[in-house]
C-alpha cells in the first residue's frame, strides 16, 4: 500500500543562530498509510505538536521534507493551502479558537475558504455537525453558550466540514472528564470507521492509544524511540518504563503478575485479552 504520508529526515529547529537554539524534530522519518489510525505518544516537550505542524504546511522543516500523495509538500509554496485543506489539524484546546456568532458559521468557515456554497456547503456542515454529536437545534447558538466539551466538539466540526483526506488531532480529550473523553474518542472511532480517513492522534495516554489506534509512533526528546502495532510496542513495556514512559493498565497488570510467576504473555493491552489468558491458566488449573 502507498503511503499517504511519508515524513523524510525531518528536523525542525527553533531559535536558529540564537542561544536559545533548539531542536524539537530531529531526523524523523516514517511513513503514514491511507486509513490507518496511527497513535503519537511522547512525554511533553518531546516533539509531537511542533511535528503534527509540519503534516499540513503550519511549520515550515529546517531540514527534510514532507511528501504528500507522493510529492513534497513545500513543492510549490504557493499551493500550501490546498495542503491544509487536504490535511485536516484540530489544534490542542480548539475551543479557544471559535469566534464566529453562531456554531453554523463556526463550523462554515474553513468549507467557505474551501469555496464551499449552497447546497454542499450546507451538507458539509450538518454531516460533521452530525459526527461530533452537535444537534440541529445548537446550530443557531453562540458557541460561547456551549459547554466546553460541546465547544470542542465544534471546533473539531470545522476541520472535519473540510472533509480532509488526513485528520490530526492533537492530545483532543485533554481537560476532558473521563466521560467526556471516552464519548469523544467514541466519535472519532465511528468517524475513522465510517469514512475510513487516515486519523493521526497524539496523546499522552498510553491507554487511550492503546484503545484506539492501529500503529504507535513513540517519541522521546526529538526522536522516535519506537514504532509499531500496540502488540509490538507493549511487548516492549520494559524499554517504555525505563525510557520514563507509560505503559497501559491492563500490561502493567500483566507484568506483575508474570513477576509472581504465572505464565502470563505481558504484552496484552486489552481488558478482553487479560482476560482470555486469565481464563486459560483456570483451565489449566494454574489459577484457583
Ligand atoms: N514556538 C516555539 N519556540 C521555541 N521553542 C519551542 C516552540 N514550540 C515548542 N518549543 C520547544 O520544542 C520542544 C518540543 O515542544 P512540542 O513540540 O510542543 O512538544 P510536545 O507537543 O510533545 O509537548 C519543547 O522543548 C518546547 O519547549
Ligand atoms: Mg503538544
Amino acid at each position: 500500500m502507498e503511503p499517504i504520508l511519508q515524513i523524510k529526515n525531518l528536523t525542525h529547529t527553533y531559535g536558529v543562530g540564537t542561544p536559545f537554539q533548539r531542536s524539537a524534530v530531529e531526523d524523523m522519518s516514517f511513513d503514514v498509510y491511507e486509513g490507518e489510525f496511527l497513535g503519537i505518544i511522547g512525554h511533553t516537550g518531546s516533539g509531537k505538536s511542533t511535528l503534527i505542524q509540519h503534516l499540513n504546511g503550519l511549520l515550515k522543516p529546517t531540514a527534510g521534507q514532507v511528501l504528500l500523495g507522493g510529492k513534497d509538500i513545500w513543492a510549490e509554496p504557493k499551493k500550501i493551502r490546498d495542503v491544509r485543506f487536504r490535511v485536516g489539524l484540530v489544534f490542542q484546546y480548539p475551543e479557544y479558537q471559535l469566534f464566529e456568532e453562531t456554531v453554523y458559521k463556526d463550523i462554515a468557515f474553513g468549507p467557505t475558504n474551501q469555496g464551499k456554497t449552497g447546497d454542499e456547503l450546507d451538507r458539509c456542515v450538518r454531516d460533521a455537525a452530525r459526527l461530533v454529536g452537535i444537534r440541529d437545534d445548537q446550530l443557531d447558538k453562540s458557541p460561547f453558550e456551549l459547554s466546553g466539551g460541546q465547544k470542542r466538539r465544534v471546533a473539531l466540526a470545522g476541520v472535519l466540514a473540510m472533509e480532509p483526506e488526513v485528520l490530526v488531532l492533537d492530545e483532543p480529550t485533554a481537560g476532558l472528564d473521563p466521560a467526556g473523553r471516552e464519548n469523544l474518542m467514541a466519535n472519532i472511532r465511528d468517524f475513522h470507521r465510517n469514512r475510513h480517513t487516515t486519523v493521526i492522534l497524539v496523546s499522552h495516554s498510553m491507554d487511550e492509544i492503546a484503545q484506539n489506534v492501529d500503529r504507535i509512533l513513540v517519541l522521546k526528546s526529538a526522536h522516535v524511540l519506537m514504532s509499531g502495532t500496540p502488540a509490538e510496542v507493549f511487548a516492549r513495556a520494559d524499554e517504555l518504563l525505563t525510557a520514563g514512559l507509560d505503559v497501559p493498565q491492563v500490561t502493567r497488570i500483566a507484568m506483575a503478575l508474570k513477576e509472581r510467576g504465572l505464565d502470563i504473555d505481558p504484552a496484552v493491552y486489552t481488558v478482553e485479552a487479560l482476560e482470555q489468558q486469565i481464563l486459560a491458566l483456570r483451565k489449566g488449573g494454574a489459577v484457583c
